[in-house]
């Protein structure tokens, strides 16, 4: 591994792993492939902007020639897929994007990674793929997957494909299936970050339903360095959930969230649930446990590092929130919040 083809590298988790793959493994050059959708945003990764091993291109992964042409422009041997369509609320209203990123675009990286005979290809996947988890059982890596929402099902899709590849054409491939990551240069439509900016701005937070599902709010940092010991340590063929052990229900999470910065609990408005909202998930961890990863952070930690974080970087989120996002805000918020009152 060298050459390092980070496909959705301007995105949250993606920019997070590269500035954690810079500090950690200088040895490596780090290329970010990347569409620049409304998610994805260079100022996510200005730290490394001047660093001679990392380079960017603007290209989608469903486009096979540019892909292609990428891969032999820097030599590259590893591609870790983080391109995706990922608001499951926006999957909602539109999915059209999500299965061709999701579904088509994998395929288009796959047969690139057969065609150009590359070393390794990794997936980040979900918990979501799944579905909904009842009380006292986990997900093993071996479970069906069950999707619920578009964006659920474009994410199996893609996880099928990966292990269809290695079934049939013996693809050098590994995939982890993370839980809510939450950390900076998360785009605000995610409910940490905009309930943190939020309540920065002394605006409602719209808690879907009673507030009561269940997640495994985990910081972004703790999913790099299990992504970083999969491609290093992980088995071909294999699929590795990364969770936290600690699940939280919304409530609580937005609670820790409001103290943490300091505002009142009056500023929590329940609004109208997500259709076919899943009310848990849960990740048996054991496999990647047993390579040597364990999480560093426990979920309100993380919660309130991500808060502190939002606190400190109006520069990064303060633009965001006043561009398109408004109009988005008020489609997917606006009648919901009229309501509540
Ligand atoms: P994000 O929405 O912040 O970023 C996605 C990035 O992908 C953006 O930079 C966007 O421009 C890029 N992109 C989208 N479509 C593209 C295309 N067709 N071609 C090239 N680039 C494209 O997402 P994120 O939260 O960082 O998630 C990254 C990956 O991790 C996704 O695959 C997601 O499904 C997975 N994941 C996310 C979480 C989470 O909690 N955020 C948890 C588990 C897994
Ligand atoms: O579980 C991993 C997944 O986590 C990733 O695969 C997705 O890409 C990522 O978006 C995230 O999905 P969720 O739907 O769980 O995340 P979100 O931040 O949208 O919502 C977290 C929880 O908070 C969920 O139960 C829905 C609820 N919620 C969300 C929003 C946006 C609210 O109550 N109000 C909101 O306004």
């Amino acid at each position: 591994m060298k050459n390092i083809l980070v496909t959705g590298g301007a995105g949250f988790i993606g920019a997070n792993f590269v500035l954690y793959m810079r500090r950690t493994h200088p040895e490596y050059n780090i290329i970010v492939y990347d569409k620049l959708t409304y998610a994805g945003n260079l100022d996510n990764l200005l730290d490394v902007s001047d660093d001679p091993q990392y380079h960017f291109v603007k290209g989608d992964i469903a486009d096979a020639a540019a892909v292609e042409a990428a891969i032999k422009q820097f030599d590259i041997d590893t591609i870790i897929n983080f391109a995706a369509e990922t608001h499951v609320d926006r999957s909602i209203m539109d999915p059209d994007a999500f299965i061709q990123t999701g579904v088509y675009g994998t395929y288009v990286l796959l047969e690139a990674t057969r065609k150009l005979g590359l070393e390794r290809y990794h997936q980040i996947s979900t918990d979501e793929v799944y579905g909904h988890i009842p009380h006292g059982q986990s997900s093993v890596e071996t479970d069906k997957l069950e999707p619920r929402s578009p964006y659920a099902a474009s994410k199996a899709g893609g996880d099928l494909l990966v292990n269809a590849y290695f079934i049939t054409y013996g693809l050098p491939v590994t995939l982890t299936r993370g839980s809510n990551n939450i950390g900076p240069y998360q785009y605000p439509e995610k409910a940490v970050p905009l309930f943190a900016t939020n309540a920065i701005d002394h605006q409602p937070l719209p808690l879907y339903g009673d507030g009561r599902q269940m997640r495994e709010y985990q910081y972004v940092e703790d999913h790099c360095e299990a992504i970083d010991l999969v491609l290093h340590k992980g088995v071909s063929g294999e699929a590795y959930n990364v969770g936290t052990g600690y699940e939280m229900e919304n409530i609580e999470m937005v609670s820790i969230l409001l103290d943490e910065l300091k505002r009142p609990h009056s500023l929590i408005r329940h609004v109208e649930d997500r259709p076919g909202h899943d009310r848990r998930y849960s990740l048996n961890i054991s496999k990647i446990m047993d390579l040597g990863w364990r999480p560093r952070h426990s979920a309100e930690e993380a919660i309130r590092k991500t808060a502190r974080w939002y606190a400190q970087n109006e520069w990064w989120w303060r633009k965001i929130k006043s561009g398109e996002f408004r109009q988005y805000y008020e489609a997917q918020y606006g009648e919901r919040l009229r309501k509540s009152q």
